[in-house]
């Protein structure tokens, strides 16, 4: 079975819609650091968080030394919301057509990575701070992804139990 993942980067599935970008960026970002994982391309990645969840990797969140500061308290946080940049994805589709919906669903309404700003998030769990260095386990992104920040999970805001997505 193909798969978008599988696909050359200009390859469209039918009902997929791209549109043309603005021509200039609006705000610019600073990567924080890198994401070290065990997964070299984007076939080899979970799927999203919970399957890395299940896998049990270790990963780790390598932050440039110049914000080690900002690390002050952070062991006191069991779960962490790590924000990503999803450097190898598309940025220009607004419908897409996931291999497993088979129609298509706006960017806004997937994870999918392929987004006009390819931020990605998951809440992982915090396993060890060595340094600049954090072990954590839930990650779903290739070796060398881009780290844009990283924020305490706050169960008792973030967590809602009975939020859906429908079908
Ligand atoms: C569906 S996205 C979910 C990301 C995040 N957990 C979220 O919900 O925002 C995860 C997939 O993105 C792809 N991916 C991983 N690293 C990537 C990267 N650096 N650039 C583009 N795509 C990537 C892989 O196919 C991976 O399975």
């Amino acid at each position: 079975m193909s798969s978008i993942l599988d696909s050359k980067p200009n390859d469209l599935r039918e009902g997929e819609v791209v549109i043309a970008l603005p021509d200039h960026s609006d705000a610019s970002v600073y990567f924080i650091g890198r994401i070290r994982t065990p997964w070299k391309t984007r076939k080899d990645c979970p799927k999203n968080a919970r399957a890395a969840r299940e896998t049990g990797a270790v990963c780790t969140l390598e932050l440039d030394p110049r914000f080690a500061a900002g690390l002050l308290d952070i062991e006191r946080c069991s779960h962490l919301v790590v924000l990503y940049w999803m450097d190898k994805a598309r940025r220009d589709l607004v419908v897409q057509v996931p291999g497993h919906l088979g129609k298509g669903r706006g960017t806004f309404a997937l994870r999918s990575p392929v987004r006009p700003n390819p931020i990605a998030m998951s809440v992982v769990k915090l396993v060890k701070v060595d340094g600049t260095k954090l072990e954590v386990i839930a990650l779903d992104c290739i070796d060398g992804t881009p780290l844009l920040d990283i924020k305490p999970y706050y169960a008792s805001t973030d967590s809602i139990p009975d939020a859906m997505t429908g079908a």
